[in-house]
């Protein structure tokens, strides 16, 4: 379980998380939406330690993680990266390596696989997210699209309990995303875990499990998709969904 109690964030004086709180279960898959700098980012970023907090608590499995820095902070870091990971925006695969090798170097070097056992899981995962046959490409010669599930095979290979997703389609095309949303929805339908940031409405819909609507640093509204988009409680989630059917 991951669970984040009353995680407070400031930027100088900018309060960015103002006691955010909210758990993902096991095989849950938790959509956060929202306007613009209201914090969806940042929160997926204190999650895996990219960014510091100022108060709250995060918890994964049986892991506590501080909130600013020290020894105790950095040894629930290298346990909690390894069972988070993180799918970004802009892919950032290694450029110089093949499609093969951006999926297997973390397994090599952090997990200290064989290299002959990271292989063959790379070129599963790859098979999975059907870029096998592109295995011995560079990232540049592929679409975004294949980009990003190339990133998803990478983020899979460390064998994740959950992974976080932030916007990982907003820099394809509606081609190229849906082959990503499609990657995702069977993951989410093999069980896996993950928190996502998106834009794509029929994934938080058909898909997520618990929506958040998240709106300058707190949570204005959570519940199953049915609620957030046919029966919203506040005005924060019916502004937000009009806005979105607009755009
Ligand atoms: N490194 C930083 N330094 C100062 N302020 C920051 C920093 N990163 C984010 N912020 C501020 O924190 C707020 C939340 O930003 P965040 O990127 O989390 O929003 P978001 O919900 O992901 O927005 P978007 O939908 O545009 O991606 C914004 O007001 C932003 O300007
Ligand atoms: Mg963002």
């Amino acid at each position: 379980m991951i669970e984040l109690t009353k995680i407070v964030k400031r930027y100088q004086e900018h309060e960015v998380l103002r006691g955010v709180s909210l758990t993902v279960d096991d095989g849950e898959v938790c959509v956060l939406l929202g306007p613009s700098g209201g914090g969806k980012s940042t929160l997926l970023r204190t999650i895996n330690g990219l960014e510091t907090f100022d108060s709250g608590k995060i918890r994964v499995g049986d892991v506590t993680l501080p909130a600013t820095p020290g020894p105790e902070r950095d040894k629930s870091l290298a346990i909690i990266r390894q069972r988070v990971g993180m799918v970004f925006q802009q892919f950032n695969l290694f450029p110089h390596r093949t499609v093969l090798q951006n999926v297997t170097e973390a397994p090599i070097h952090v997990l200290k696989q064989p290299r002959d056992v990271a292989v063959a899981t790379a070129r599963r995962l790859l098979e999975r997210v059907g870029m096998l046959e592109k295995q011995d490409a560079r990232p540049g010669s592929l679409s975004g699209g294949q980009q990003q599930r190339v990133a998803i095979a990478r983020t899979l290979a460390m064998s994740p309990e959950a992974i976080l997703f932030d916007e990982p389609t907003s820099a394809l095309d509606p081609r190229t995303t849906a082959e990503v949303i499609s990657v995702m929805t069977d993951l989410a339908a093999a069980g896996q875990r993950m928190i996502v940031v998106t834009h794509a409405m029929s994934f938080a819909r058909t898909v997520a499990h618990q929506v958040h609507i998240l709106h300058a640093g707190t949570i204005a509204e959570s519940g199953p998709p049915l609620q957030i988009f046919e029966a919203p409680q506040t005005d924060i989630t019916r502004s937000f969904l009009s806005e979105a059917a607009i755009a």
